[in-house]
């Protein structure tokens, strides 16, 4: 949450214009308020309001603030109200000191008496802000020409919480100081240039040589050096070169991030089922030695956890399988121990939630394996196994096609397994995965483009509704949650999902003519008991809308049904989830909203 970019360059070039450019590209982690500070001629300059990027740049020309030192800022709030003053950056009493920051300062509270009981005035009510007043303390302890990477260390040992930092001083005019714990911090490299951001598409456009700075490392950039240290020791960076091109991180004449991105979803299926098999027989003969398993991840991801768990529960049968939601991860606490192993699914790889799970189990010397679209992000490097999903940057707030990816890797493990175990021979386990590997991209285009224009007739019908229901039964429960969730968090209409069964215990006392329930049924187990599921809805006057395959008798019971060819189990979860992504995606733009930003979210959850 919140996006930060800083830039120190030796060219000629004023920095504010591409720090307004890289907030743009960052605007999807918050987007409440927006600031940019440079140094120019030995002075700050600070331009920052609330708002969005562009709206703020046409009042303030953010990209016109001059110097080649710059820090920005795209703000989600935590710690005080959407604000001018509270927008980031946040300098000292003096103005000297500059800082950004995402994360939270637990014990700023503390901090901010202290500091005001030694004369510091404070122009907002943000945790972040007391990084600021605290390195004006620090410093005066120094020689005003000492180095003051001594003073930004003693600041970071004062703070508690999690934070990613950039900072920058009027008197040292070429340096950024940067803090990395909890919250991601990636440092760019250019021969002349150096950027730190919160995330890599802020500066893909310059530069695909990559740092990802760890968790308690604090560094400095100049033009020319970046200078990385931990606990006191020199850390020689390894920066990394980054596949991602800069045209993937734009909408390449899409109207949104997210239409593009559900449209990309057939490349990255085909990219990420191409992984090297060698990780996937790891990560296959890892979990059989488990003693139990735990799926953890948060939204989406979680939904896409849980098809992983019900393809695991067919194949390992009674083997304790769990899966939970990260931030409940406490509750669950007495089952991780050595022998078990978590399975941890996560799009940015630094949702807070799940790595404060991650590091409790870690202390139990759990084993650990993640599933991950961000190369080098803190989740995978907290596992002894990290499966990646080959997705490229995914921008739109709402996940599309990291989710079916993540569903897709499950799957091409659950397979491994599926043969490891006995149950499938040599030759049943090369057709399979051909047909995996073949059919998953080719089956989701077809979808995508026979059904893009159905969902976007059916928003329009749908679109003046406040309330909608999602049905399903066991494995294929996710596809409901998740078309739930979709339509919630960008269009903002009311939408539940239970387990079609579970509606006559209460659910469906709200249900009206009208009404839209969506239920998901395919051609198997659960088709009768669906289909009684819509005949009770229908008897109340419900609008029926389904996503079903060829030949199924539900097709003459529903008002709108999405009519999908029928596919192997194992793509179900990653085929009938395509309309609902895109009837939520047209519903929203049918109401007016942004589907790229929902209100009140941010791509990133680096809070607890
Ligand atoms: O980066 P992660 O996959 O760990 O993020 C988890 C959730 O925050 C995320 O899936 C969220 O639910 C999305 N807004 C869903 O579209």
């Amino acid at each position: 949450m919140c996006g930060i970019i800083a830039i120190t360059t030796s060219s000629k070039t004023n920095v504010s214009k591409m720090i307004t450019d890289s907030l743009k590209k960052l605007e999807y982690r918050g987007y409440d308020s927006v600031g940019v500070a440079t140094i120019n001629n030995g002075k700050i300059e600070i331009l920052k309001d609330i708002g969005m990027i562009d709206k703020v740049n046409k009042r303030l020309s953010l990209e016109n603030l001059r110097g080649t030192i710059g820090i920005g800022h795209t703000r989600w709030a935590t710690h005080g109200a959407i604000n001018q003053e509270n927008a980031h950056p946040h300098s000292d009493c003096k103005g000297n000191i500059i800082v950004v920051h995402n994360g939270i300062i637990e014990n700023y509270l503390d901090l901010k008496k202290t500091l005001k009981e030694k004369g510091h005035f404070f122009s907002s009510e943000t945790d972040s802000e007391v990084i600021a007043h605290l390195m004006e303390e620090e410093l005066k302890q120094d020689n005003p020409n000492s180095s003051k990477i001594n003073a930004f260390k003693r600041v970071i040992n004062k703070i508690e919480g999690t934070y990613a930092i950039t900072l920058i001083h009027s008197k040292d005019p070429e340096t950024i100081f940067l803090a990395r714990k909890d919250s991601p911090l990636v440092i760019g490299v250019r021969e002349d240039t150096k950027f730190a951001a919160s995330d890599i598409p802020a500066f893909l456009e310059y530069t695909k040589q990559v740092i990802v700075l760890k968790n308690g490392e604090i560094a400095t950039l100049t033009p020319q050096a970046v200078y990385i240290e931990k606990n006191g020791f020199r850390v020689q960076p390894k920066p990394v070169i980054i596949s991602w091109t800069a045209e993937s991180a734009q909408k390449s004449g899409y109207p949104h991030f997210m239409l593009k991105e559900i449209h990309e979803q057939p490349i990255a299926l085909k990219n990420t089922l191409n992984i090297d098999p060698r990780v996937i027989e790891k990560a296959s003969n890892k979990i059989l030695e488990a003693e139990r398993i735990i799926f953890l991840a948060c939204g989406t991801s979680y939904h896409a956890g849980l098809s992983g768990y019900h393809q695991f529960q067919r194949i390992l049968k009674k083997r304790p399988l769990y899966k939970v939601i990260a931030s409940e991860y406490e509750t669950y606490s007495h089952l991780i121990d050595e022998d078990t192993l978590i399975i941890a699914v996560s799009q940015s790889g630094e949702t807070l939630d799940v790595m404060k799970g991650l590091g409790a189990a870690r202390k139990t010397r759990a084993s650990i394996i993640s599933v991950a679209n961000v190369i080098d992000s803190s989740i995978p490097r907290l596992s002894q196994i990290a499966l990646y999903t080959k997705a490229g940057p995914e921008i739109g707030v709402a996940a599309t096609k990291t989710h079916t990816a993540q569903v897709a890797l499950l799957a091409r493990l659950a397979l491994q397994i599926e043969h490891d175990v006995g149950l499938l021979n040599t030759t049943e386990f090369n057709e399979n995965l051909g047909t995996l590997v073949t059919e998953a991209p080719q089956i989701t285009r077809t979808i995508i483009n026979q059904n893009e224009f159905k969902a976007k007739e059916l928003a329009a019908k749908i679109s003046n509704q406040n309330h909608a229901y999602f049905l399903a039964r066991g494995y294929n429960l996710p596809i409901a949650l998740e078309g739930a969730l979709k339509l919630k968090e960008i269009s903002y209409i009311h939408a539940e999902a239970f387990p079609a069964g579970e509606s006559k215990h209460g659910p469906i006392a709200i249900v009206e003519p009208d009404f839209p329930v969506v239920i998901i049924s395919p051609n198997d187990w659960t088709a009768k008991k669906m289909l009684s599921s819509t005949e009770e809805m229908r008897a109340r006057g419900a609008y029926i809308i389904s996503v079903t395959e060829e030949g199924h008798n539900i097709i003459e019971r529903s008002d709108y049904p999405f009519i999908l060819p029928t596919s192997l189990s194992l793509l179900r979860p990653i085929t009938h989830i395509l309309p609902l992504q895109m009837l939520a995606y047209y519903a929203a733009v049918k109401r007016g909203f942004d589907p790229d930003k929902p209100k009140n979210l941010a791509k990133t959850v680096t809070v607890e």
